[in-house]
């Protein structure tokens, strides 16, 4: 049916398509927890930063703090400086708080949505995206670019900043999210938005799922007004 067609287009299209990123190395089964790790610290640090910068910064930091057991033992001095230039420093301050309680705890790294939210610095966004990705949780991951696939491709044309409108769209992420290649779905999403469903030059004729789209069906991919409506 139409969700298994979008999903198998948009995984058939990130497995040929995906960039490789630091932060994608596969792991083996035993290595869950360091994945957990790597998946946090990018996720963080790609929040309010661009990808080509992140790099540097991804890479130096996991060489001085190759574990989440290295972090922990860090000082807010230390993570500072790391992130000098990156800017928002809470973000590298709840990172520690993070690493520190996760540590001190006796279950280990928490592996599910649910329990990951608990942790200091780690929202919805993240916990989708550190149990989707490290642990094959079939939990969605909603950001900016994920919304304006999906506003295009199921002709949402609400306003995507109010409140119910981004729980609509988690709604329908969670029901579209591929139970069996989770973290694999969540970043193809992720990466079209960031690559070919751009905001105002769309590339339709290379996109994986351009003829399940309804924007594209109804020629309504620009502007970027009509899907999302801002
Ligand atoms: N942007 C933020 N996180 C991402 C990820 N995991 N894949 C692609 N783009 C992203």
């Amino acid at each position: 049916k139409e969700t298994q067609k979008i999903r198998e287009s948009l995984l058939d299209w990130y497995d040929d398509n995906q960039r490789d990123l630091p932060w994608r190395k596969k792991s083996s089964e035993s290595e869950k927890e360091r994945r957990a790790y790597e998946v946090w610290v990018s996720e963080i640090m790609l929040q309010q930063t661009r990808v080509q910068t992140v790099m540097e910064y991804y890479k130096r930091w996991m060489h001085k703090w190759p574990t989440i057991y290295d972090l922990a033992q860090a000082s807010l001095e230390e993570v500072n400086e790391m992130w000098a230039g990156l800017g928002y420093y809470r973000r590298a301050r709840f990172l520690l708080e993070g690493a520190k309680m996760v540590v001190a705890g006796k279950e280990g790294f928490p592996n599910q949505a649910s329990s990951l939210m608990k942790v200091k610095g780690i929202g919805e966004y993240t916990a989708g995206a550190i149990a989707s990705i490290a642990f094959n949780e079939a939990v969605p991951v909603v950001d900016g670019n994920v919304i304006r696939v999906l506003a295009r491709l199921k002709a949402i044309s609400a306003n995507p900043k109010d409140r119910l409108t981004i729980k609509n769209f988690w709604k329908l992420a969670a029901q579209l999210v591929d139970p069996l290649r989770p973290g694999d779905f969540n970043q193809s999403l992720m990466e079209l938005g960031a690559t070919l469903c751009s905001v105002s030059k769309p590339s339709c004729s290379t996109c994986p799922v351009s003829s399940q789209c309804r924007a594209y069906s109804e020629n309504r991919t620009i502007p970027v007004t009509d899907y999302p409506t801002k």
